[in-house]
């Protein structure tokens, strides 16, 4: 049975995130109605249910945990805004509505998604925490969002698209790795950095989340290739049309189930100190590995 707290922190998140966009009534109208376009209507919430699950798992307060949820998923819906545009996956579906650029225009989406990432950062610096901490937060979300972490996978994934197959998979698994995975470690460290971690928790966290943000986006590159766009909200089989390097396209289907696997195992090791106060942890590492959308 999915753990109960699940459905309180999405509210609680959902709640968090409307409270911070800025006021669809107030100029610039525009890029305030599609900053909340971009946010609101629809997504799983992976990444802040992340934040409040790790630092459920220290006992630290949710209300200190809304800042650092709030950030990761509005870098998120950022660079969900950017990936959708016509220069970079062109896509016209997302999260069941147009891509912010189908419902407003190009130039408006290039400027909510900028405005998304600075409020993310903004929202991290006044959170109610100790300076010290929160300083360790901005650092930690702004090293995996930028070059080294999901700006980079992104160039990578640019770079590799038409030439995909070209990849070695040691290649695919560090652009999977930095393009997705950086952004779930990150929610994962920030949770346990509000919770007082260690070092010790906060490594074997880390090879959890480093387990969970490639088995996610290994998922995702399954489900373009298996699933329909009304399940997902978005458009299927992209990925094989535009020759994007992912796992069914180097491995095929059951070369990528039998990776999920493995990462699967790595998650449940990674896990196993914490006992069964990581229920609900493990239960977000099975959904990355089973989603259906
Ligand atoms: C989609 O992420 C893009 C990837 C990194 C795979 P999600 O599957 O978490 O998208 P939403 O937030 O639920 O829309
Ligand atoms: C996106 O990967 C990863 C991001 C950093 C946004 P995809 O391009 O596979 O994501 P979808 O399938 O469009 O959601
Ligand atoms: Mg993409
Ligand atoms: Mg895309
Ligand atoms: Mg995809």
């Amino acid at each position: 049975m999915p753990d109960a707290r699940l459905d309180a922190w999405r509210a609680r998140i959902d709640a968090a995130l409307a409270a911070v966009l800025p006021d669809p009534q107030t100029s610039p109208e525009r890029l305030h109605a599609a900053m909340r376009h971009a946010v609101l209507l629809g997504g799983k919430r992976m990444r802040p249910l992340l934040v409040h699950a790790t630092g459920a798992l220290f006992d630290a307060e949710p209300a200190l945990l809304d800042a650092p949820a709030v950030a990761v998923e509005l870098v998120h819906a950022y660079s969900l805004v950017h990936d959708d545009l016509p220069s970079m996956d062109d896509d016209a579906l997302r999260r069941g509505q147009p891509t912010v650029h189908v419902e407003f225009d190009e130039a408006t989406a290039v400027l909510a998604g900028d405005a998304l990432q600075t409020l993310a950062f903004e929202t991290l610096a006044s959170a109610p925490l100790p300076p010290a901490v929160a300083i360790r937060l901005v650092q930690a979300l702004g090293a995996a969002s930028g070059a080294a972490g999901m700006c980079g996978g992104q160039a990578l994934d640019l770079a590799a698209t038409g030439a995909s197959t070209s990849l070695a998979i040691i290649q695919l698994e560090r652009l999977h790795a930095m393009k997705t995975g950086a952004l779930i470690r990150t929610a994962v460290r920030m949770g346990a950095l509000v919770g007082g971690a260690d070092e010790s928790a906060l490594a074997r966290l880390d090879r959890f989340a480093a387990a969970l943000g490639l088995a996610f986006q290994v998922r995702d590159d399954i489900l373009d290739v298996e699933s329909d766009s009304a399940t997902l909200g978005k458009t299927a089989g992209k990925d094989a049309a535009q020759a994007k390097a992912t796992f069914p396209a180097l491995l095929g289907l059951e070369g990528s189930r039998a990776r999920l696997d493995e990462l699967a195992g790595e998650m449940h090791a990674a896990l196993a100190a914490f006992g069964p106060h990581a229920q609900v942890l493990a239960q977000l590492g099975e959904f990355a590995v089973k989603r259906r959308s």
